[in-house]
């Protein structure tokens, strides 16, 4: 049960179109060469969690990429009608909203953009909620190469997610359910759909750390709303560099995003690691508060 919204400047709410028929053109260069961008967001009760920050984020993508993007008003107005559309059709449930941006058609100078929604997938949050085992997993550049090399596109949320496809894929062959890249300097970098946070309490402090984006990472909507609503509670915060050593002797690490939310890890590279079920409530209530 999908919906998909194409947005059209002949359709300012948006055209709806049947996502079991063609759509795409095949030289559209979001299929052909992954020449584009998205965003994954949840929406509850037919309302888009952070949706403000997942714009924000399209549009730096976009801006990496030099694609030009609808404005801001189209995008929340195709989200609404497909959103409406699929309250009507599927319900209240959790919904996975997605937005695409392509660079369009060959010899097109028009970019294609569309939402779908659909619902979230069963028993996901609650599989991944038991706690996951992870593989460190090297992603073959130094935590410094972002700044060097603007065309790698590190830091952007492009449709070329076909390694990390391959990462989860390779993870899953080795026994893990999911993984964490390293840098070749040996420091943690994120999950292939998730960003990487981990919880220290020393003399009393309690800190929440994350990677430094400087290292060629996606800012991760939802370790930024859980940073804000941790500092409010009187969290201190930190952001890298962070190395394995850090997640193994950390009080518990999860790797969070915006559909599974905070997911507990369990193990690294096959050796257990300290997890606790009374964090991993506080701060999800924490974030439920947030978003
Ligand atoms: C590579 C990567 N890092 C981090 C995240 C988490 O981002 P968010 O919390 O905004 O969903 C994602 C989400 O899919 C991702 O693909």
């Amino acid at each position: 049960m999908t919906v998909l919204v194409f947005l059209d400047p002949r359709h300012p709410e948006g055209r709806i179109a049947d996502a079991a028929a063609p759509a795409l053109l095949a030289t559209d260069l979001g299929a052909t060469r992954g020449d584009g961008v998205f965003e994954s967001m949840l929406a509850v009760g037919g309302q888009p969690r952070k949706m403000g920050a997942h714009l924000d984020r399209l549009a730096a993508s976009a801006h990496t990429l030099e694609l030009d993007s609808p404005d801001r008003g189209a995008w929340e107005r195709a989200v609404a009608t497909a959103l409406s559309e699929h309250l009507l059709r599927a319900g209240t449930g959790e919904a996975v909203v997605k937005l695409l941006l392509t660079r369009g058609a060959e010899g097109s100078d028009a970019p294609t953009a569309w939402v779908s929604v659909s619902p979230v997938p069963a028993g996901a949050r609650e599989r991944s909620s038991q706690g996951l085992a992870v593989v460190l997993l090297d992603r073959g550049y130094d935590s410094t190469l972002a700044e060097r090399a603007p065309w790698l596109l590190l830091g952007a949320k492009t449709l070329s997610y076909a390694v990390n496809m391959a990462a989860l894929r390779y993870a899953k062959a080795n026994g893990a359910d999911d993984a964490i890249f390293t840098s070749s300097d040996g420091k943690v970098l994120e999950g292939p759909t998730s960003t990487v946070i981990l919880a220290v309490e020393e003399d009393g402090v309690k800190t929440l750390l994350t990677p430094e984006l400087e290292s060629g990472i996606l800012p991760g909507t939802t370790q930024r709303a859980l940073f804000d609503a941790a500092e409010a509670a009187g969290w201190a915060l930190g952001y890298g560099p962070l190395e394995p050593v850090h997640l193994m002797e950390a009080d518990a690490v999860w790797l969070v995003s915006s559909i599974r939310l905070l997911a507990p890890v369990t193990s690294i590279d096959g050796t257990p690691i300290s997890s606790s079920p009374a964090l991993t409530e506080e701060l999800t209530a924490l974030l439920h508060e947030a978003l």
